[in-house]
């Protein structure tokens, strides 16, 4: 269980501030949970994953996205970003992918993390990478380059993608292999999901792609969908996306998701969104 001091307690059990401070001393909510890092994982020179304590009051849908810093040094404030939480729903703890960047304000700092430290999470996680915010189909695509693949962890260990669609895939594309993170998991891993492992292993289909070195699959998501090569390879029918069936989850840079977004909508695809669920939906990936 954790503790925090409430200063008006500690005020009046000490007889530190006057009736009058007391009064005019609000306590002000803080917006953020404190929680401890349970665990980190470096991939790569440029990428890691850390899990830090679920608060038991914090909720949060799969795919959704909350800020998640480092407590300010010296009285100085806290420097935050927007993470994907890559934890289900239902998960106990919650885990996170990260780049880092060697002068990015918050990872260059945020990489040296260790097991016990405390780490910053807001109190309201949000976002439109949900389920919700798609109409219901029959396969769904999930897109996501580099760290965009975050959201895709959370979503495909949801049992209600698999109730909702035939098929899902998880579609990503980095640079090198050695930024496939997580491909274990998507090849193997997640077959043994004790929620999810069964429907996985029948509808779950991992689709990598690696645009800077050699590699069984090559190419941007962008072109190997524009050339037909992404039907061919799933042995999909036809060579478009069909907005009767298909539905598109997209994170990733600024470029890409406006890439894809204007590519999948020359295929007759609507965005979605929470108050207005559509064929796709898109969501930038945090960067620096
Ligand atoms: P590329 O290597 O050809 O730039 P990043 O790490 O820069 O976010 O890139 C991750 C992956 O996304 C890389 O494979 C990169 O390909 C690809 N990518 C970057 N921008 C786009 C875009 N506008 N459309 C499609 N793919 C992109």
């Amino acid at each position: 269980m954790r503790t925090s001091i409430d200063p008006l307690r500690v005020a009046r059990k000490f007889n530190t501030m006057s009736t009058a401070d007391l009064q005019a001393a609000p306590v002000k909510a803080s917006p953020f949970f404190e929680e401890k890092v349970l665990w980190v994982k470096h991939w790569t020179d440029r990428l890691f994953s850390f899990a830090i304590t679920r608060p038991e009051s914090f909720r949060f849908r799969s795919g959704e996205f909350v800020m998640i810093g480092l407590p300010g040094v010296d009285g100085a404030k806290p420097i935050l970003r927007a993470y994907s939480v890559a934890s289900p729903s239902w998960a106990e703890e919650l885990e996170f992918f990260s780049i880092k960047v060697e002068d990015g304000p918050l990872t260059s700092k945020l990489q040296l993390i260790q097991e016990g430290d405390t780490v910053l999470l807001g109190k309201k996680p949000t976002g439109t990478l949900v389920l919700d915010a798609l109409k219901g189909g029959k396969r769904l695509f999930l897109f996501g380059t580099g760290t965009g693949l975050a959201p895709w962890l959370a979503v495909a260990r949801d049992p209600d993608a698999y109730s909702r669609f035939e098929q899902v895939y998880v579609c990503h594309g980095v640079r090198e292999i050695a930024e496939l993170a997580y491909r274990d998991f998507f090849t193997a891993g997640i077959h043994d999901d004790p929620l999810v492992g069964d429907e996985a292993k029948a509808q779950l289909h991992y689709y990598p792609t690696v645009t800077r070195e050699p590699f069984e699959r090559q190419g941007r998501f962008t072109d190997l969908i524009a050339s037909g090569q992404l039907f061919r390879d799933l042995g999909l029918d036809g060579e478009k996306f069909n907005p009767d069936e298909d539905r598109i989850m997209l994170c990733g840079s600024m470029d890409f998701i406006k890439d894809m977004g204007a590519l999948v909508e020359t295929h007759g695809m609507v965005e979605g969104s929470n108050a207005e669920p559509g064929d796709y939906v898109l969501e930038r990936a945090f960067v620096g």
